[in-house]
């Protein structure tokens, strides 16, 4: 599929942005030329999975094209049942609805936005557990994306293990710069959750990228396939949460993913109906389980994985080159750039993340996305900026103009302003996508409060 893309002139990005908010998720996407907001769901799919959409089958009950889905999660990721959803949010709720309750604590390597806002509203406490290095983006350790077991005991000594029902660990780590997490911490993660007593869960949405990783970095996998080495890392958890947006190659769709029949299966079920659709279908069109199936388990092929991530890569480098301060190494489906070191004329309270977001739409029509205290707010995290990169779907001239975006951002430097918050809905972990900003007068002290 191929899609025209147009570049407006600057005058008319300049009032695209005003008329935004100062926020990029408010934008038309035909005002915008490269558009690295996400990876979720703008991927492109296969000669395959087009064919598949034909022979799906819209039945309510028993789907055929369900079926295939099971089929594909069973032999891909090794989980025997699923409660389909119709995306990794509505899975979410399925999941963290039936485990959480409130006065809960759960703890994760790091939380994503969603992930945060799941467990919040079921009246949990999310914590996040990443490993001291997550959060040095000139570290060379292989695995930053590991879970910190031993700030999980030191949490579970403090709130006691019967108030932490549930263990997740998300790979890759989305909020701590997609970097990955090996088998050898799964491993430890599972025995910990055992002791606890708590579910162990894996936010699976990027497992074939975190498998690709485990390959090249853990000596113990380097002869192993991707697909062997995806059901390794999956086997340890009792239920995994997916985005079919990311790793499933396909544009809609998610589903939990859970070992049996039992009392969490059934608990699922019930909520999935209630929230998402029938058992064989929840919230996807057959058309979309079939594509699905097949995205699934062209996801592990080794050619496909190796070169996305090297896209990936390349892109980091390419901007390392040009002087734009990112975070080493690059992760498996975006590149995150160190907005404090990249502006560090903004006190932090004037959102530099989300000033170089919006001079990165200003300046070359590039849309990415802020993951730093303006999307989580009340966090000590640095004002990372991601640029993520939609899996088939952009070239190298893209990337170029990417780079020589963010390369002109950087070289304004004291130029750009920074923002302040002038509206932001009530739950503050869902602030940055759809709070409206506004430039800070740069003759005067900038006043939001974080
Ligand atoms: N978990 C992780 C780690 C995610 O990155 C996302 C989505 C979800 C759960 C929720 O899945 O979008 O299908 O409802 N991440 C997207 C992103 C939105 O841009 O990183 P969803």
């Amino acid at each position: 599929m191929v899609e025209p893309i147009r570049l407006l002139d600057r005058e008319d990005r300049e009032a695209a942005l005003r008329d935004a908010g100062f926020n990029v998720f408010a934008l038309d996407s035909a005002d915008v030329f490269v558009d690295l907001l996400t990876d979720s769901g703008t991927g492109t799919m296969s000669n395959e999975q087009w064919a598949a959409m034909f022979t799906g089958d819209e039945a309510y009950a028993g789907s055929d094209s369900f079926r295939e889905l099971e089929a594909a999660v069973r032999d891909v990721m090794g989980f025997e049942r699923i409660v389909p959803a119709h995306q990794g949010r509505g899975a979410e709720n399925v999941l963290y609805g039936a485990l959480v309750d409130d006065g809960d604590v759960v703890l994760n390597n790091a939380h994503f936005d969603t992930t945060r806002a799941h467990v919040a509203a079921n009246g949990g406490d999310p914590v996040d557990c990443p490993v001291p290095e997550a959060r040095d983006g000139d570290s060379d350790h292989p695995f930053k994306g590991n879970f910190d077991v031993e700030t999980a005991h030191r949490v579970v000594d403090d709130v006691g293990a019967e108030n932490v029902p549930v263990v997740v660990l998300t790979i890759t780590n989305n909020s701590m710069a997609g970097q990955p997490a090996s088998v050898q911490n799964t491993r430890e993660v599972a025995a910990f959750a055992e002791e606890i007593d708590a579910t162990f869960v894996i936010d699976a949405c990027r497992f074939a990228e975190n498998a690709h990783f485990v390959r090249r970095r853990e000596s113990e996998f380097a002869d192993e396939s991707v697909a062997a080495v995806a059901r390794e890392q999956l086997s340890y958890a009792d239920a995994c949460v997916m985005s079919g947006k990311k790793d499933g190659l396909v544009n809609v769709g998610g589903f939990v993913g859970l070992r049996d029949d039992g009392e969490l299966y059934q608990q699922c079920r019930q909520r999935g109906i209630l929230f998402e659709g029938f058992s064989t279908y929840g919230g996807m069109s057959g058309r979309d389980l079939a594509a699905f199936a097949v995205g699934l388990r062209e996801a592990v092929e080794p050619p496909y994985v190796a070169e996305r991530v090297a896209q990936v890569e390349a892109l980091c480098e390419a901007l390392a080159d040009r002087g734009v301060p990112v975070y080493q190494p690059a992760g498996g489906h975006a590149v995150y750039v160190n907005a404090n070191e990249a502006l560090p004329h903004l006190p932090r309270e004037a959102f530099p993340g989300q000033a170089f977001v919006c001079e990165l739409y200003r300046e070359g029509g590039v849309r990415a996305v802020e993951l730093g205290r303006f999307a989580f707010p009340g966090t000590e995290r640095d004002d990372l900026v991601r640029l993520a990169v939609p899996r088939r779907t952009y070239g190298p001239d893209h990337l170029e103009h990417v780079v020589d975006t963010a390369a002109a951002v950087c070289e304004k430097g004291e130029e750009v302003t920074g923002y302040e918050v002038v509206s932001e809905p009530p739950m503050p972990e869902l602030r940055h996508f759809s709070a409206e900003l506004r430039p800070v007068d740069p003759a005067r002290e900038p006043t939001s409060p974080q």
